[in-house]
């Protein structure tokens, strides 16, 4: 649990469910082959149609990175509540000479105007959230994203049976992952307004099954 919580301010899941397992966040999710889960992603999302990209539960910073190493001319935002993960994006973004905007806030209570950005993508966070966090966040999403919009989330899960790994049931709650695995994410997706939400593909990791989600604002 975050430090948040022993303070009495909103508590959040970390990104390794813990803040002192933090520091071996990226060399553990680079072992298990997220860096080029992260990468497809991206490239479900058509970047090169979109100029203002927001990362939802950035954490460490690692698929900022990637878009902006991809797609230099993009405006990128990363946001986490996390402030320990936002230092590590802000660090890994200046050692390679890149900017993007990391503002610090939770995914269900989006600090930017109506309509302000085009692409919102979102790798490994879904799962940290609750289910009525996550009703909140989509409803969030779309009050974001312009028209043309459209979000893409990377996670744990598929619409086939449950087949997390023996890494991800150790590192994760159970709970947070219900929902995942039955085809829910479309279904809260369709909820919250968005259109034509599905998953659009999965692979398999070592930390488990991860599916790729995606959803358009309006038609
Ligand atoms: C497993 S990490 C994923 C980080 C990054 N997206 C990646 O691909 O490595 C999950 C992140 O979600 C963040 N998070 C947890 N609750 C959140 C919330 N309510 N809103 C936004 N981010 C949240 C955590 O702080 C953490 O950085």
């Amino acid at each position: 649990m975050s430090s948040n919580a022993k303070e009495g301010r909103r508590s959040y899941l970390p990104a390794a469910g813990h803040d002192w397992f933090l520091p071996l966040y990226d060399p553990v999710t680079r072992l298990i082959g997220a860096d080029s889960a992260r990468r497809e992603l991206i490239e479900q999302a058509s970047l090169r149609r979109s100029s203002r990209v927001l990362d939802i539960g950035c954490g460490t910073g690692s698929l900022v990175v990637l878009i902006k190493r991809l797609h230099p001319e993009l405006e990128v935002v990363g946001l986490d509540p996390d402030p320990k993960a936002l230092a590590r994006t802000r660090r890994k973004l200046e050692r390679v000479g890149l900017s993007a905007q990391l503002d610090e806030g939770f995914s269900d209570e989006l600090p930017y105007p109506d309509a302000s950005f085009d692409r919102v993508l979102s790798s490994f966070m879904m799962h940290h959230l609750e289910r009525d966090e996550k009703a909140r966040t989509l409803t969030e999403v779309r009050r974001i994203l312009r028209p043309e919009g459209s979000l893409h989330v990377l996670d744990f899960g598929g619409a086939e049976p449950r087949r997390d790994g023996f890494l991800a049931r150790i590192l994760h709650r159970a709970e947070s992952l219900q929902g995942h695995f039955d085809g829910q994410i479309p279904a809260l997706m369709d909820q919250a307004g968005f259109v034509e939400s599905k998953e659009t593909a999965h692979r398999t990791t070592l930390l488990g099954r991860v599916a790729y989600y995606a959803a358009s604002r309006s038609g």
